[in-house]
């Protein structure tokens, strides 16, 4: 047992986390994303504790977070033109590469795979701690498996507190998802996970991109994914999520007949609610905005001890692709068309 410290943003707290990394510990990192739990990634020992401190899978796989770009060398045994072309315009940022993975990168990182991702974030807290660490860092985004990722510190120490030593506190997460998750295949960019930057963006590097079947379906148990966490229950609070798929009236007209007094709505518009007198959280209305909110909604419904959450469904393209793949996760495939 921890007792969890929360470090601010000063250089002494940089300087403090890194020491812990050094000595082989975990620490909470605000990113650009979501917050992850940092551990040296070249340390099986270490990468261990991640795993430990989430009870996550083992076969699940870590991405690594570099600083520099001459970081990727130790890490990634090839670097096809295409990620040279990627790196240069979507790093520092939220976009992760599967690479072949040298022998340096353990497999207790990778997740047993031969490949690994890798990422350089571009919260300046992240990118202080990796070069103050020397390493680079594994780290999952930092809740407990199964949950909500974290878009705060205080979000981290809920799931986090006496599991790790430390939390820096680089306030909220941009973006509110996870990097967007590429890999190259066959001349193709393939999308294992939507985020931030998406496939318009991604298509300005090469017209042919792909998104993988896992984005948008559920992936049966015992299939093999391109990317294993996808086969996971995700992002899901203790309350029975369902995505009202509907206009704007549909939706308040549904509200107001199955609202019960365990029911919570995460909406759009105040507007969506139609008058109904329902606790709620507004959440925006561009995909954007969804993004940044969707995981906090998540969490404050269950905060708010609701039982059932009925939320709008988010447009699927460009940054709503990614607030869907969550959504549809956290709702365990449970949609109402109107
Ligand atoms: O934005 C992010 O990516 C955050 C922050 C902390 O950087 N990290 C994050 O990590 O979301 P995590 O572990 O929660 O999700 C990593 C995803 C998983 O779906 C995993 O299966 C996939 O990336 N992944 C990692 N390495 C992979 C590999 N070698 N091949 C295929 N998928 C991989
Ligand atoms: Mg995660």
């Amino acid at each position: 047992m921890f007792d969890t410290e929360l470090l601010d943003g000063s250089e002494g707290s940089v300087r403090r986390a890194a020491a812990l990394i050094q000595s082989g510990e975990v620490v909470g990192m605000p990113t650009e994303t979501v917050y992850g739990l940092a551990a040296n990634a070249f340390d099986p020992a270490a990468v261990a504790k991640i795993f430990a401190a989430k009870e996550r899978p083992a076969d699940n796989p870590l991405i690594v977070h570099i600083s520099d770009l001459t970081m990727i060398s130790d890490i990634a045994a090839e670097l096809p033109q295409i990620a040279v072309t990627c790196a240069k315009k979507f790093w520092p940022g939220p976009l992760t590469m599967v690479l072949p993975k040298t022998p340096n990168v353990p497999y207790i990182t990778s997740g047993g795979l031969d490949t690994v991702g890798v990422r350089m974030p571009s919260h300046p807290l992240a990118l202080a701690l990796i070069s103050a660490a020397g390493t680079p860092l594994a780290a999952p985004s930092a809740n407990l498996s199964g949950s909500p990722s974290p878009t705060c510190a205080a979000h981290v120490m809920k799931d986090m507190s006496g599991r790790i030593p430390a939390v820096i506190d680089g306030g909220e997460c941009d973006a509110g998802v996870e990097s967007t998750v590429i890999c190259f295949e066959d001349g193709a960019i393939k999308i294992l996970r939507p985020g931030r930057i998406t496939a318009q963006m991604l298509a300005e590097v090469n017209p042919d991109v792909r998104i993988d079947k896992g984005v948008l379906h559920a992936v049966d148990n015992g299939e093999r994914v391109a990317s294993p966490g996808m086969k996971y229950k995700h992002y899901a609070p203790k309350a029975k999520v369902t995505i009202i798929d509907g206009s704007r009236e549909q939706f308040a007209a549904y509200v107001s007949r199955n609202a019960y007094n365990g029911t919570f709505c995460i909406v759009f518009d105040e507007a969506d609610l139609g008058g109904a007198e329902v606790p709620h959280i507004v959440i925006g209305g561009t995909s954007e905005e969804q993004a940044h909110g969707l995981f906090a909604a998540l969490r404050e419904a269950d905060e708010r001890g609701a039982e059932e959450v009925l939320t709008r469904c988010p447009k699927t393209d460009g940054v709503g692709l990614a607030v869907y793949n969550r959504l549809i996760r956290a709702a365990a495939f449970r949609v109402v068309k109107l």
